[in-house]
């Protein structure tokens, strides 16, 4: 049997940041609303002409190295993204052309907050059927190119950031299982405006994301309860086998739904939303970067990782870190 291990982790924020003193002054809110109804405290903005892309390059190289590796040594980048440099050619190839790995497959999808797990769930398959031996997958964003500033029901939780890890083959366990789904009967109620097909109209903001925020919450907390059910189950483990959850940071009262299921102590749930806000694609990855960065996740941990978002789509994840 063939395991995908995560051999390195890296991510990258912009420099720029917005708190929520910041956004007082340019949307009715509070800092005490913003921090009681989502835990975020600040967030990171990408600077004018700072693209997804530029945040993907840093993370990556980070991951890289870490994994004791050369940039063109990856042999398959697989890259969630919501907010991509262009419409084509897609984020993967653009990330492929900077770390100058050719000829490896390269990809992007857009599974909205859930689009790392995706792109982890098919790298991992590609990596344990012999077809990768050194595997990228990327979530990175620039949420705030999509978002209505002057809209204070979003424009609150949306941020920019990168985050990446590199799989390689590994005879031990590493990632365990991984489990996506999607339910696109949900999709007017968390969406980003108009497509390339739909033609972009006269109106502006041209894109922007739009929420129904509190329905959202409800969905998003029964269906990640399911798939933490539905990780254990596969695996015949109970809670308790759990070391950390690395939950999507999306909203700190979604994540503390999950810890509550979990049975879980706050001290073994990887929160960053307070300083990230919400990362869409990049934030799983960020807050697994940073907890292995600050020590707190060891070799032989058993993690979590679990995402929701727009479509909707969710995933999950086991991993013998
Ligand atoms: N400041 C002050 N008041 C506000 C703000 C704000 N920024 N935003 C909304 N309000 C007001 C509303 O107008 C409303 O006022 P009313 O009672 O007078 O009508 C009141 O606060 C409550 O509004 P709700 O929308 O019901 O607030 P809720 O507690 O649901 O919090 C939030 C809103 C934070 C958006 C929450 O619903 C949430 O986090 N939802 C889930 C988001 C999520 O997980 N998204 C999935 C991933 S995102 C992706 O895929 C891209």
């Amino acid at each position: 049997m063939l395991y995908s291990r995560i051999t390195g982790t890296g991510s990258h924020l912009p420099e720029k940041m917005l708190t929520n003193f910041d956004l007082e002054k340019m949307v009715d809110t509070t800092d005490e609303w913003i921090r009681t109804r989502t835990g975020i405290e600040r967030r990171h903005i990408a600077a004018d002409g700072e693209t997804t892309v530029d945040l993907a390059e840093h993370a990556a190289r980070r991951a890289i190295e870490a994994a004791g590796l050369k940039p063109e040594d990856i042999d398959f980048i697989a890259f969630g993204t919501t907010t991509p440099d262009l419409v084509f050619p897609n984020c993967g190839t653009l990330l492929q052309q900077r770390l100058g790995c050719r000829g490896a497959p390269a990809f992007s999808l857009e599974t909205a907050c859930a689009g790392f797990m995706y792109a982890l769930s098919i790298a991992d398959k590609y990596v344990r059927c012999g077809d990768s031996k050194r595997a990228l997958v990327v979530g990175a964003e620039t949420l705030s190119r999509i978002t209505d500033w002057t809209d204070r029901s979003t424009a609150i939780l949306f941020a920019d950031g990168a985050g990446a890890l590199v799989l390689e083959p590994a005879a031990q366990a590493g990632i365990l299982s991984t489990h996506l789904h999607s339910d696109g009967f949900y999709k007017d109620l968390l969406y980003c405006g108009s497509g390339v097909s739909k033609g972009f109209g006269t109106s502006r903001p041209l894109m922007s994301i739009s929420m129904v925020g509190s329905e959202v919450f409800k969905v998003a907390v029964t269906t990640l309860g399911k798939a933490v059910d539905e990780t254990l189950t596969v695996n015949q483990l109970g809670r308790e086998h759990i070391d950390w959850l690395v939950p999507h940071q999306a909203n700190i009262r979604i994540i503390h739904a999950m810890a509550k299921k979990l049975e879980l102590p706050l001290e073994r749930v990887v929160v960053t939303v307070q300083d990230h806000g919400n990362t869409s694609a990049a934030s799983v990855p960020l807050a697994l970067d940073v907890a292995i960065r600050d020590g707190r996740i060891k070799r032989g941990d058993l993690l979590l990782l679990e995402a929701f978002g727009g479509g909707f789509t969710w995933g999950s994840a086991l991993v013998r870190y």
